[in-house]
């Protein structure tokens, strides 16, 4: 057991905990049943990769908060979407003496000398949301079905376009985007939209105009918004001079905020020239708001109040000797071991059910939307 201490703090820490857990619902998801611990009172280091988006703000402060209602102290670090400076973050959290650490990575494979650190210093890692890989020494990973929320797109590309119910046959214009290349997450979204996209590419109901199917020509650096908007202008120019594209496969809110700067440059979403379908992902205000003017059309929404849980519940069993709660141990192989994972479901969202789902849920505020 790590950080012994006397066997009063172990049933102190064990009532509050339990109190704390159950007044958050949490008992049973991502964490154990029950938590025996004396590491109450530690430090937990949370290394999130930039705050140029709100989704990390959130989880961020969602991790702080349940580590804290659980009886931890945190350090909370952003490495501003800067590899080496990620490593140094984590570098100087080891330092500084912390029980455990929770990463959502920058760059996947930029991490292993630092995380040999971590396991030198019996520091349990738990990756964040993003799959760190090839290191040992990732002990969980905590995450949404990526490949689902892949998926979720593609298919309401399909439905959206009348195309999964036969109720139009193409051929529609599409073009792709993919997320950052070092994000190990990118594969995964890709392959599950493109499971849905390419029959229909084969059966050539979809035509991608530009070309460019392949993942490592549609990526988006860091998931920068404004690349993304510099690729849409080119391939609007190149590959779209007569025709007009009917759906553009975008991986996140911000690529799709960028997107459809270009396309409204082009004069798309005047009278006659609609907007074309264009997914995201992260149900980010901007995009909430888009999707309710009739711009962006859908978003892929995934809790990451869960995903805090999930993570901090992990932690928690690891410092008390408890296997945290897993749902898939065979899934992600990070080139050095699977990492035993609990995966939470991705939904999706349009007009009809944003209100529900995002807001009525409290995830956003009506007012930040409205
Ligand atoms: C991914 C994450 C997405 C999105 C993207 C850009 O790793 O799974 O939800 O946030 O990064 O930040």
């Amino acid at each position: 057991m790590r950080n012994r201490r006397s066997a009063l703090a172990v049933i102190a820490a064990a009532s509050s905990l339990a109190l704390t857990l159950s007044a958050c619902g949490q008992s049973g998801e991502g964490g154990s049943e029950e938590n025996k611990g004396d590491a109450k009172g530690s430090t937990v280091g949370i290394a999130m990769p930039t705050k140029s988006s709100e989704r990390w703000i959130a989880d961020g402060a969602n991790v702080e908060k349940h580590l804290k209602d659980a009886g931890y102290k945190t350090k909370l670090v952003y490495g501003e979407d800067d590899p080496d400076q990620q490593v140094s973050q984590i570098e100087n959290l080891i330092t500084q003496g912390v029980s455990a650490l929770i990463i959502a990575a920058i760059d996947n494979k930029s991490l292993d000398n630092v995380l040999q650190q971590a396991k030198d210093a019996d520091i349990p890692v738990i990756s964040y949301d993003r799959l760190i890989l090839n290191s040992p020494n990732v002990d969980y990973y905590a995450s949404f079905d990526n490949e689902k929320v892949g998926q979720l797109q593609g298919q309401y590309i399909a439905d959206k376009l009348g195309l999964a119910d036969g109720s139009k046959k193409g051929p529609f214009n599409v073009e792709l985007f993919a997320g950052s290349n070092d994000d190990n997450n990118t594969k995964y979204f890709f392959q599950g939209a493109m499971s849905v996209l390419q029959p229909y590419i084969d059966k050539k109901q979809l035509v991608v105009r530009s070309g460019q199917t392949k993942l490592n020509q549609v990526t988006t650096l860091r998931w920068d918004g404004g690349t993304a908007q510099k690729r849409m202008d080119d391939l609007l120019t190149a590959a779209y001079k007569k025709e007009r594209v009917d759906a553009v496969l975008s991986p996140y809110d911000g690529i799709s905020i960028g997107i459809l700067s270009a396309l409204k440059s082009d004069d798309y979403g005047s009278a006659n020239k609609p907007l074309p379908i264009v997914t995201g992902q992260d149900a980010e205000v901007a995009s909430l708001k888009s999707i309710k003017a009739d711009e962006q059309t859908q978003t892929v929404f995934k809790d990451t109040r869960e995903l805090a849980k999930v993570a901090g519940n992990m932690v928690d069993s690891l410092l008390n000797d408890k296997k945290p709660k897993t749902n898939d141990t065979e899934t992600y192989q990070n080139g050095a071991k699977v990492v035993p994972a609990f995966l939470l479901e991705p939904v999706s969202v349009d007009k009809t059910n944003y209100q529900k789902v995002v807001v009525d849920s409290g995830y956003v505020k009506a007012s930040d939307v409205n």
